[in-house]
């Protein structure tokens, strides 16, 4: 096989698994992507910081810049806008390939990276920006996109399922929840992004523009967090019946009267009924419910967060991206063609 050579940003909950599953796994990934993956570096802050995983310390370098120089492709896993959009428009612009998981960089400056990309005839795969583990990009933008989809339900956020979950099943409290749920790794480096809905909406503004072939703006995600959910209010729906879930709700709407058609997306906690597929789902585990024309409704789930969960979904993109780095194929394009217009947020009236 020839050689790829991989410059990996971050090594911390998700950065760290896909190291190892690289070096673990190198010959299976030779085989299925046709080429060697040469994990060359691994940037981070800290280089002699403790890790859960054990990596080989020459790997790491504080110098993130010099890492991208020579790559082939280039693997962001250090979360939020700056450096993160610096270093990956560097990579583009070197002529590299990226993978990244970072939802907050997409829903926030997408349009200008995937130009970037384009530009170039850069690949920039994001699996793991939505659902961790579950595969819900590729058949948003690929299996679908023959078919109309009409609504999103989405449970999007495993952080705060997984605290909503222990509040409804063990009686624990908000702050206690989150703690347990930041130890595992599950929460974002600020967690406020995940108890009040910013990482949800983030990940509603990528669904709603793949689902309707339209960039919707995350400042367009009407935007709602856990932290007014009271254990009383979890309580009083249990025994109504439901259960509280934060629900990212993107929906193509019908004017009745003109037949003229708009999007939109919101998230916010909502009392969802017990005999409701998504009802069952607990702990950090996420799932998608996908409302389309002809294909009915489907429901994608899975692992919503976690190093190695996330790490399947990085590592699924890289061994694509090499595929098609080896076969010369192009890159991979973006559906968002302003199809439908993006209700604004004051305008956004229906509730779930
Ligand atoms: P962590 O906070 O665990 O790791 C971030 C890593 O980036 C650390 O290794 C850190 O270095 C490094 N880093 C931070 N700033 C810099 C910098 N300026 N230069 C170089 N390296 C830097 O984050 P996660 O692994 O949890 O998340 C990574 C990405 O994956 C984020 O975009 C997140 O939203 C996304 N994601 C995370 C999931 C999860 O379950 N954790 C699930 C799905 C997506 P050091 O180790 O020295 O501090
Ligand atoms: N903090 C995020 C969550 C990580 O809890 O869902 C996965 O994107």
């Amino acid at each position: 096989y020839r050689s790829l050579r991989v410059a990996l940003l971050g090594g911390g909950t998700v950065g760290s698994q896909v190291a190892r599953l690289l070096l673990e796994h190198a010959d299976e990934l030779a085989a299925r992507a046709g080429a060697r993956i040469e994990l060359t570096g691994i940037a981070v802050r800290d280089v002699d910081a403790k890790r859960d995983v054990d990596l080989p310390h020459e790997l790491f370098t504080t110098d993130a810049e010099s890492l991208i120089l020579g790559a082939d492709i280039v693997v962001e896993l250090i979360g939020g806008l700056e450096p993160a959009r610096t270093l990956v428009l560097q990579a583009i612009n070197s002529g590299a390939d990226v993978v990244t998981a970072n939802k907050a960089l997409l829903a926030t400056h997408g349009p200008e990276l995937f130009e970037a990309a384009e530009q170039v005839g850069a690949q920039l795969a994001y699996e793991a920006a939505v659902g961790g583990a579950i595969p819900i990009i590729r058949p948003l933008r690929d299996s679908m996109a023959g078919d109309t989809v009409d609504r999103i339900l989405g449970i999007v956020n495993g952080t705060t399922n997984y605290i909503l979950d222990r509040m409804d099943t063990t009686g624990d409290s908000l702050e206690s929840a989150l703690a347990a749920a930041t130890a595992l790794g599950y929460a974002e480096a600020d967690p406020t992004a995940d108890i009040e809905g910013y990482d949800a909406a983030q990940k509603a503004a990528i669904l709603a523009s793949l689902a309707f072939h339209t960039l919707v703006p995350v400042e367009q995600v009407h935007r709602e967090g856990i932290t007014g959910v009271t254990a009383a209010q979890v309580e009083s729906a249990r025994k109504a019946g439901y259960v509280v879930k934060l629900l990212a709700i993107c929906e193509r709407l019908r004017d009745p009267d003109t037949g003229d058609e708009a999007v939109s997306a919101r998230v916010y906690p909502a009392m969802v009924d017990r005999a409701h597929p998504l009802a069952a789902v607990h702990g950090a585990n996420n799932a998608v419910f996908v409302e389309a024309s002809a294909a009915g409704d489907l429901m994608f789930y899975g692992a919503g967060a976690g190093g190695a969960e996330t790490a399947s979904a990085v590592l699924g993109d890289l061994v694509a991206v090499v595929r098609r780095h080896v076969a010369g194929g192009p890159g991979i394009a973006e559906s968002t063609h302003a199809e439908l217009p993006v209700l604004d947020i004051g305008q956004v009236t229906t509730r779930y």
